[in-house]
C-alpha cells in the first residue's frame, strides 16, 4: 500500500514536471518582445559579440529561469538585472520559446587550439575523479545539448562566455549549488580546456 501511494506521487510528480517543461511560452509573442535584446544577442539569439551569451537553441525552460535569476538578483549582472526589471513572467515564458526555437550553428576548433580541445574532451567525458569532479556529460549531454529545462546546453555558445562563468562560479561570484562545488575544483588552466572544446562540441 505504502509502495503504491509513492508511485502515485512519483506519477504525479513526473506529469507536473512535463507540464513545467511544456511552458506555455508564445515564440511568435517572444519574437515582438525580443526587439530590445537583439542588439546584444542578435535577432535571432545569435550574438556578434563573444560577451552576449548566444540564447539561439537554448534547452527550453533555461532561458526563462535564468530571467528570473536576474531579476531577484541571485544572478548577479548589472546589464541584465536592468533588462529583466520590468519583465513578467509571461514575458520570460514568451521570450524563452521564442530563443529556444531558433538554431545556433555549430562551432569548429581552431587548429592552433586543438590541443587544449583534446584536453578538455578527456575532462568532458570522463571528469577527473582524483579531483572529485564528474564528468560533465553527466548532466550537459555527450554532445552538450544539455537536459530542460535545467542543465543548460553549452555547444555553439562563444568559448570565452563559458570560461567567464566557469570563472564565476569558481570564485562564486555566480551562485550555484551544482556548479559552484564542481568549478571550484577546476583550476583555470583546466577551464580554459573545457571552454574550447564545449563550445565547439558535436
Ligand atoms: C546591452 C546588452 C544586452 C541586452 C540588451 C540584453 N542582454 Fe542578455 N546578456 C547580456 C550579457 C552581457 C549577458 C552575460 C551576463 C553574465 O555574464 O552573467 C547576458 C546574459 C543573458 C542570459 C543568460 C544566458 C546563459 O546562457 O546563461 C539570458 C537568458 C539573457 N541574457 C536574455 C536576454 C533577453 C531575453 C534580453 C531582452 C529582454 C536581453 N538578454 C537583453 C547582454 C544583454
Ligand atoms: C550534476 C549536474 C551537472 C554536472 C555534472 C555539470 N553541470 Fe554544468 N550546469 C549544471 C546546472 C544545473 C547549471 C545551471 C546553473 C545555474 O542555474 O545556476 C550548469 C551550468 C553550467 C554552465 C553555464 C552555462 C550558461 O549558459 O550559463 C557551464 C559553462 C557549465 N555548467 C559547465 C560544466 C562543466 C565544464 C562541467 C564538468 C566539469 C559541468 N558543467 C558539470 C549542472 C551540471
Amino acid at each position: 500500500m505504502k509502495r503504491l501511494v509513492m508511485i502515485t506521487i512519483w506519477i504525479s510528480l513526473a506529469i507536473f514536471t512535463a507540464g513545467a517543461i511544456q511552458a506555455d511560452g508564445d515564440p511568435a509573442a517572444g519574437q515582438a518582445k525580443s526587439q530590445i535584446c537583439a542588439a546584444c544577442h542578435g535577432l535571432d539569439g545569435n550574438s556578434l559579440m563573444p560577451q552576449n551569451p548566444v540564447l539561439a537553441g537554448q534547452v527550453p525552460g533555461y532561458i526563462a529561469q535564468q530571467l528570473a535569476q536576474f531579476k531577484s538578483g541571485v544572478r548577479k549582472n548589472a546589464i541584465m538585472a536592468g533588462m529583466t526589471q520590468l519583465l513578467s513572467e509571461q514575458d520570460m515564458q514568451d521570450l524563452d520559446a521564442w530563443f529556444s526555437s531558433q538554431t545556433a550553428p555549430p562551432r569548429t576548433v581552431s587548429a592552433d587550439d586543438l590541443e587544449l580541445a583534446h584536453t578538455g574532451e578527456k575532462l568532458y567525458r570522463g571528469g577527473d575523479s582524483e579531483m572529485s569532479v564528474p564528468a560533465c556529460m553527466g548532466c550537459h549531454g555527450p554532445a552538450g545539448f544539455g537536459i530542460p529545462p535545467n542543465y543548460p546546453r553549452l555547444t555553439g555558445q562563444w568559448s570565452t562566455y563559458l570560461e567567464d562563468q566557469l570563472l564565476a562560479f569558481k570564485d562564486g561570484q555566480r551562485a550555484s549549488p551544482i556548479m559552484g562545488p564542481i568549478a571550484f575544483r577546476l583550476s583555470a588552466e583546466q577551464i580554459k580546456t573545457l571552454a574550447v572544446y564545449m563550445s565547439a562540441l558535436q
